[in-house]
């Protein structure tokens, strides 16, 4: 298994959902050639979000082609049916929602079988959330991914609260000598960036600031 302790931070984890969908191979290599060292890819449901995206045959094909972490990030109503054939199509991380299965033995569960499967496992919560309900598994999980905006689409504004989120996501495991490594989603980009590093974001997630301009290098690094 990647161990993502032994990755660099901050990080930035370019998000797909915004790179030009006909050309997605060139896409992961310009965020591999500007320093990234995850690539974020949206799975949509249409279900637990409305829109579709990325499926499996997506992170099939862009495995092989990079050697960054290649994080999945399930915006999908049944993870516990769908998280193995992801680890399978060769993701390093597999991110699932909280509020797709609200229920603690399911989540302990699909962590178990996905840590089997040899990936790291995220869990994420959405804004409304309350940061209280990812207590139980903080000891198990490899990443903690705090969306900064409704899940569903690129391109929106930045929830000024997730900063405290951060600080309140962290007081979870500041006695704990295990610590997820901490990432935020969500209007990302040169203003938002400092403020999340100096709350303790770890991997910056950023869609719209980097895909669809010729300075994307330039942008990725003005993020760190
Ligand atoms: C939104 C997705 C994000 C999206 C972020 O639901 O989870 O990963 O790509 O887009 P930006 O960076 O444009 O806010
Ligand atoms: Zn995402």
């Amino acid at each position: 298994m990647k161990n993502l302790k032994h990755i660099s931070y901050p990080a930035v984890a370019p998000s797909l959902l915004s790179a030009d969908p006909l050309h997605l191979k060139e896409e992961a290599l310009k965020a591999e050639k500007a320093g990234a060292q995850y690539l974020h890819i949206d799975v949509m449901d249409g279900i637990f979000v409305p829109a579709h995206s990325f499926g499996l045959e997506v992170v099939k094909e862009l495995a092989p082609v990079t050697k960054l972490v290649h994080d999945v990030h399930l915006m999908i109503a049944n993870p516990l049916e769908a998280a193995l054939a992801y680890v399978e199509a060769g993701a390093e991380l597999v991110t699932f929602h909280y509020e797709a299965l609200p229920m603690e033995a399911k989540i302990h569960r699909l962590i178990q079988t996905i840590h089997q499967a040899g990936a790291n496992v995220g869990l994420s919560i959405k804004p409304n959330t309350p940061v209280s309900v990812l207590a139980p598994f903080v000891n198990e999980l490899d990443l903690i991914l705090l969306m900064s905006v409704e899940p569903g689409k690129g391109g929106q504004s930045f929830l000024p609260a997730s900063l405290e989120r951060l600080d309140e996501i962290r007081s979870l495991f500041v006695s704990s000598s295990h610590h997820p490594v901490l990432e935020i989603d969500g209007g990302i980009n040169e203003k938002t960036a400092p403020l999340a590093l100096a709350h303790g974001a770890e991997v910056l997630v950023a869609g719209s600031y980097l895909y669809g301009h010729p300075d994307f290098e330039e942008r990725l690094r003005s993020l760190l």
